[in-house]
């Protein structure tokens, strides 16, 4: 019946679907493996009263905002929350296209870009990055200029491929391209770059950022957006009252108070993604693992249908291979030893 009614560009549309909970060994997205303090939780519990539980959160976020902004020495008018930098995206998506408006996306890049352009009325182009994933910034320019979106994103480190774009690169493409410029940098944590400088040299740059991956707050569903006053006063346009809870607030403003832990766990993951990256070269099953500055890995098998054995043994990563530029490729988070170690295992019984 509903199919009758339903918007035409829907009827054909994939919904993201993430993987049932039922593997012991959860490689699949990007998250923190690693279990949050016991003094965190503890602080967590004490803060938690009626009221916070009667009473509407602040739909502002003041006090989480105010963090991030000194956080990163920007003015608090220049930082929006939303729940889970997916909320950013589609709020800026809603801000900026009208129907059919393009937006220009990377491929291979994260899926949620074209979901949102797609649910948001728009129409998403493409522009790929080099044979060995990295960003083509000439043709990037050229293709901006042919296709005139109303804007462009840039996700660095890259998911699923895991590279970056230096500032040098994104200065240059900043100063030819005119349309508000999306610089998605929820794996930045796992770098030591950053754009949010950039900003104010360039009024046409949003960056993203999330509490999901390097804080370990991926329940939590909290992520923000900084750029000029301007551009964050119109995406509060396009987020509703509310959205993000006051518990969100509490855990989010809670972490980055305690950031200085963080960055043990940062370290730890990128030295296993290291170790990980040797090991896995060396593998016969595999025919090359892409260099990665996020806490993941690109890997690519000499065989198809490697999920699904990894599966067999009960550890799920995330499966790229129906990509047509991602034959046999597959995204392995980096998790715990134990995580790891149980990976292995199952690739060598391939
Ligand atoms: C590149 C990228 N951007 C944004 C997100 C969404 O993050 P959040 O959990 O903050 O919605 C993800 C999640 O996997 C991601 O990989």
């Amino acid at each position: 019946m509903i199919e009758k009614y339903m918007r035409e560009s829907l009827k054909s549309f994939q919904a993201y679907v993430p993987e049932p909970d039922i593997y012991d060994i959860k490689l699949d997205a990007n998250e923190n493996p690693y279990n949050h303090s016991d003094e965190f939780l503890q602080e967590l519990k004490e803060t938690i009263t009626s009221e916070l539980l009667t009473r509407y959160p602040d739909t502002n976020s003041v006090d989480l905002v105010t963090e991030i902004a000194d956080y990163w020495k920007v003015d608090s008018t220049q930082v929006i929350c939303g729940v889970g930098s997916d909320q950013i995206i589609d709020a800026t998506t809603k801000l900026l296209l009208n129907p059919g408006d393009i937006g220009l996306v990377p491929t291979p890049s994260f899926s949620m870009y074209k979901h949102s352009i797609c649910l948001n009325h728009g129409e998403a182009i493409e522009y790929s990055l080099t044979n060995d994933y990295n960003y083509d910034i000439e043709s990037m320019i050229e293709t901006c200029k042919l296709v005139k979106p109303k804007f462009m994103i840039i996700c660095t480190p890259n998911n699923p491929t895991g590279n970056i774009i230096t500032n040098e690169q994104l200065e240059k493409v900043l100063s030819h391209v005119e349309c508000p410029v999306i610089v998605d940098e929820a794996y930045a944590e796992f770098t030591d770059e950053t754009a949010i400088d950039l900003i104010s040299k360039f009024d046409n740059l949003i960056i993203l950022r999330t509490f999901s991956k390097s804080y370990g707050l991926a329940g939590a569903r909290v992520g923000y957006a900084v750029s000029s006053k301007e551009i964050i006063d119109a995406i509060r346009l396009c987020i509703p009252p509310y959205s993000l809870s006051t518990f969100t607030q509490i855990v989010a403003k809670t972490s980055i108070q305690g950031k200085e832990n963080y960055r043990k766990y940062i370290k730890m993951l990128k030295s296993s993604k290291d170790k990980l990256y040797n090991i896995l070269c060396e593998k016969k099953q595999i025919e090359k693992v892409y260099p990665s500055y996020a806490n993941f890995l690109l890997v690519k098998f000499k065989n198809k249908n490697v999920s699904n054995k990894l599966k067999e043994e009960s550890v799920l990563v995330r499966d790229f291979s129906n990509h047509p530029l991602l034959t046999n490729c597959l995204r392995v988070t980096i998790g715990t030893e134990t995580e790891i170690n149980r990976l292995l295992d199952a690739i060598d019984k391939l």
